[in-house]
């Protein structure tokens, strides 16, 4: 095998059926939403990566953290020889796992962004030789099907990503990545955790203004696929608490009456003046709640790690 190939596992035109129909529903539901998904195009992976270093975006160093002191403890509890990962970005965390798995000799990393995967599949082939990478383009919420690589694999689903999945479609996420594995095989899964409200709408709500960049961002990815007309300055980010569902919600907010186009499909869209679209939920979790979602997907948690601050937590789970 080359030491980077690049799969494209989401045909251009069925990426391009999913957004359409994600936004005509979405577009079309009340309250309107919009899958998180779509925030990545190039310009959004890129505003991702700006968002991790922001002083108020702590998920990205806590996991760091995490991963820092305990990638020798993973690695003894599963000598991986493929490490699959799914909304893999930069893979710049992974670079510790990869280090200290030895055994390594496949890494699969795996998202919708191209551009992500191309820039992070070429700096680990020339950092880490010998490894073999096979990039695959696909989402991972739509039946997955991966390369058949050597065991024992490690399935590793970092950032909190998770979170981004409503309950319904994270058992259902789960359940899939469960009939992934095999017996001997294990999940990674990062999960940021609850904690106050003054540290977590900030983290979504950044003072230099990139996250309202981010969630604008899908306004953009619209415009360019569907021809649409939105105007992202006439809306206004939002980023709230939802202390019952344990979530923070990132909307955005029509300043005023307004109808937007979406020649594509063939659609006008009124907003009223502070009507909003949630764009995103981003779960927070407690230990109980992980150990039980994972049980109910036939997943046993053997491994809880946090942060010395308690902010974020890395589990490791097995196959029942
Ligand atoms: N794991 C990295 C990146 C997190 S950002 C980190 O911890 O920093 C979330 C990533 O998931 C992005 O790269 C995005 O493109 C990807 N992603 C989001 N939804 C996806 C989906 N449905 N299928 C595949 N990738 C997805
Ligand atoms: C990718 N995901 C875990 C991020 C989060 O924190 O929910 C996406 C994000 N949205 C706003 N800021 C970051």
């Amino acid at each position: 095998m080359t030491p980077f190939q690049l799969t494209r596992t989401l045909a251009e035109d069925a990426m391009d059926a999913a957004l359409r129909a994600d936004v005509r529903r979405g577009l079309t539901a009340h309250p309107k939403t919009l899958p998180p998904k779509w925030f990545y195009d190039a310009h959004g992976s890129d505003l991702f990566e700006q968002i991790t270093e922001l002083p108020e975006y702590y998920p990205t160093r806590a996991e760091r953290e995490i991963l820092l002191a305990r990638s020798g403890e993973i690695a003894a509890a599963l000598p991986a020889r493929t490490l699959i990962e799914l909304g893999s970005g930069s893979s710049d965390k992974t670079r510790h796992l990869l280090g200290a798995l030895t055994s390594l000799e496949t890494y699969v990393p795996v998202d919708v962004s191209e551009s992500a995967l191309t820039q992070a599949g070429k700096a680990l082939v020339a950092d880490f030789p010998g490894l073999s990478v096979h990039a695959l383009i696909a989402d991972f919420t739509a039946g997955l099907s991966l390369p058949a690589t050597p065991g024992p694999r490690l399935l590793a689903f970092l950032g909190g990503t998770i979170g981004n999945l409503l309950p319904a479609e994270r058992a259902e996420f789960l359940t899939a990545v469960r009939a992934l594995l095999s017996p001997g095989d294990a999940l990674l899964l990062g999960t940021d955790l609850v904690k106050d409200e003054r540290v977590l709408v900030p983290a979504y709500d950044d003072a230099a203004g990139v996250t309202a960049r981010f969630n604008k961002n899908v306004l953009t990815v619209v415009n360019r696929e569907l021809g649409a007309d939105f105007d992202p300055a006439a809306f206004d980010h939002v980023a709230l608490w939802d202390a019952e569902q344990e979530w923070i919600e990132m909307r955005l907010r029509s300043r005023v009456e307004q109808t937007v186009k979406i020649p594509a499909l063939d659609l006008a869209v009124d907003f009223a003046p502070g009507e909003e679209l949630r764009t995103e939920v981003s779960a927070k979790f407690r230990e109980d709640g992980v150990r039980a979602e994972l049980a109910a997907a036939g997943l046993e948690l053997s491994h809880w790690w946090t942060d010395p601050r308690g902010r974020f937590a890395l589990s490791l789970s097995t196959a029942r």
